[in-house]
């Protein structure tokens, strides 16, 4: 089936009708084969937990379309030209709000806190009063716990068609953070397509914070198949080793001799097969990079993948120090994607600007405390080009 891929003439008609809006409706007229994962506000939009979960539209003026909702602060769909001109939606998704709310749904785009990835058995303190966080990943906390704010509704600060601003106060306990935490995530589109993502958080107690966007990417097109042959380039000499439940030693590796050379572009796929104990607690790529401060125009140059059919290239820059990479080892076909495909296994991966895992528990790692009266506030762009 050929799905989500249609061209630029045919997207600019169809997306046209899309507005940042919600009740606005993206009408369809062609049929679903062929323009795939193309979104309709009218049906995404769903009551979540009480709650109307609408979609949001940023669009730029060479017709490429970045598609949001409230519950998460959500990516939902990213569309941007391929090597012909032609838009293909490179992110995963569901066309339904209801669907993200779901125990299998594997963190599909949100954005992920107040801690991002892994904290070591649920557990942190700070200025000695120990904090005790439920455990949802083996032994450890992943993604900011049960709720994290993946799982909650962002107000809409304000939104016009280029840029969307979420906002969301974490009750001070929830999921057993210190709090509360106010936080606040800009998304917004360039003309030449750039999407930045912009955080913020303040918090009236000393608390931890840590946050990032968990889109996962197919620069092929989402529900094209696998991954493996994408090609990839990390800017970090170093890596965070972690133990059986990917919680890192506290040292730094050199990434040279390793599977973990990304120094260089190679194929996803090159190495992940490699005996290597690291590869086999991570069940392959599911690890922190550490940014090696390559700059670009201010801000740290993380990654360069690109997609092998497409030729779409994705650069991202960053104010984080880390980038975890984590090559889609648990997806399973557990989920239907807006395509109609599974999230088959390796069909996308996460590049997640951010902090290193675990951090709030190890002294020699980049600090993510909060304290009162500071105010956290970072930026991530994802860059889209083709070659
Ligand atoms: C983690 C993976 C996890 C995935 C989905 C990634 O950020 O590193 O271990 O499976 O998120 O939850």
């Amino acid at each position: 089936m050929k799905r989500k891929i249609i061209n630029l003439v045919l997207a600019a008609v169809l997306l046209s009708t899309a507005a940042c809006n919600p009740s606005a409706e993206s009408r369809q007229s062609a049929d679903n084969d062929t323009v795939g994962a193309l979104l309709d506000s009218v049906s995404f939009t769903e009551t979540i937990a009480g709650k109307e979960t609408p979609l949001y539209t940023l669009k730029n003026s060479s017709g490429a379309t970045a598609y949001l909702t409230n519950f998460g602060a959500r990516l939902v769909g990213l569309w941007v030209p391929d090597k012909n001109g032609t838009l293909t939606d490179v992110v995963l998704g569901f066309d339904r709000a209801s669907l993200y709310h779901n125990e299998d749904e594997p963190y599909f785009g949100p954005v992920v806190g107040p801690f991002g990835n892994r904290i070591a058995k649920g557990q942190f303190t700070l200025d000695g009063e120990q904090f005790t966080l439920p455990t949802n990943n083996g032994p450890n906390t992943l993604h900011g716990g049960t709720k994290g704010v993946h799982f909650v509704h962002w107000d809409v600060k304000s939104a016009n068609d280029k840029v969307i601003t979420f906002a969301y106060t974490l009750p001070d306990g929830q999921d057993g953070f210190p709090g509360p935490i106010h936080m606040e995530v800009t998304y917004s589109l360039s003309d030449n397509n750039e999407l930045t993502l912009a955080y913020q958080a303040t918090s009236d107690r000393k608390t931890v914070i840590n946050l990032t966007s968990h889109a996962y990417f197919n620069l092929n097109g989402e529900g094209s198949g696998s991954i493996l042959d994408h090609q990839l380039r990390l800017y970090a000499d170093q890596y965070t080793p972690v133990d059986e439940t990917l919680i890192p030693f506290g040292e730094l590796a050199d990434v040279k001799g390793t599977p973990f050379d990304f120094t260089s572009t190679k194929t996803i796929g090159a190495d992940i097969d490699q005996e290597s104990e690291q590869l086999t607690y991570g069940s392959g790529y599911d690890h922190n990079f550490v940014l090696n401060g390559t700059q670009v125009n201010g801000l740290n140059h993380a990654a360069t993948v690109s997609g092998d059919q497409s030729g779409i290239v994705m650069d991202i820059y960053t104010e984080e120090p880390g980038i975890q990479f984590y090559s889609g080892n648990f997806m399973a076909d557990r989920v239907t994607l807006k395509s109609g495909a599974k999230d088959s296994y390796r069909t996308g991966f996460c590049l997640e600007p951010q902090h290193f895992p675990d951090s709030p528990n190890q002294p020699n790692f980049p600090t993510t405390t909060l304290n009162p009266g500071d105010t956290y506030a970072t930026k991530s762009v994802y860059k889209f080009t083709t070659k």
